[in-house]
């Protein structure tokens, strides 16, 4: 048996076509797909602010993107701004070590599962995120950390997608000694 299709079929696309809609169920699977991540001490440190591109926080959103992703990202159906909770309210005391770690993983199952729904998903860190910050003023302790466009892909998948080998994920780290 290889690596399951939902693995090696997935890709970040840089186009998505700018008539497909998102249902509000259709986000609701997203969102319940992220919500059954593993988390350190079941602390589920993540949170999303989603709008779908025909909801008035779209344009909100739209706002903050940079040159590069504004090129892309408006046209597909959903953009989610990811966060983490990573410190305690008011203090500088974490709330988990792992908060980042496990918003990964969180938003590592909501891709799949957009995977699985014939959706596409590119994360990106190109956005204002001191302004977006001003502008959803999440709560404290709270980090806005990434954003991820979702949508129909309008391109296919790269035939040529670098990636390391199985065998270098073993020794790397250690290859100096
Ligand atoms: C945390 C994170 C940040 C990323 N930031 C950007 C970004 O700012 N702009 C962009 O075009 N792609 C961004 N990407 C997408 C990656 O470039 C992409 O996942 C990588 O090239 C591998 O391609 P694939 O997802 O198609 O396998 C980001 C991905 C992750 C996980």
């Amino acid at each position: 048996m290889g690596v399951h299709p939902l693995f090696t079929s997935r890709f970040s696309p840089l186009r998505y076509d700018p008539e497909w809609t998102i249902s509000d169920d259709d986000v609701e699977l997203l969102l319940e797909a992220a919500r059954w991540a593993p988390s350190a001490g079941n602390s589920q440190p993540w949170a999303y602010f989603t709008a779908r591109r025909d909801e008035p926080d779209h344009k909100r959103i739209v706002r903050h993107l940079a040159a590069s992703s504004g090129r892309w990202a408006p046209s597909a159906g959903l953009l989610v701004v990811t966060m983490a909770h990573r410190f305690i309210e008011d203090t500088d005391w974490a709330y988990s070590d792992f908060a980042d770690y496990d918003l990964g993983q969180s938003v590592a199952h909501l891709t799949l599962q957009a995977q699985a729904m014939g959706l596409a998903c590119r994360q990106f860190r190109a956005f204002d995120l001191d302004g977006l910050t001003a502008d959803l003023a999440p709560g404290a302790g709270w980090h806005i950390v990434s954003m991820i466009a979702v949508g129909r892909a309008a391109e296919e998948r790269p035939a040529d997608r670098a990636r390391r080998t199985t065998a270098d994920l073993r020794t790397a780290p250690w290859s100096g000694g």
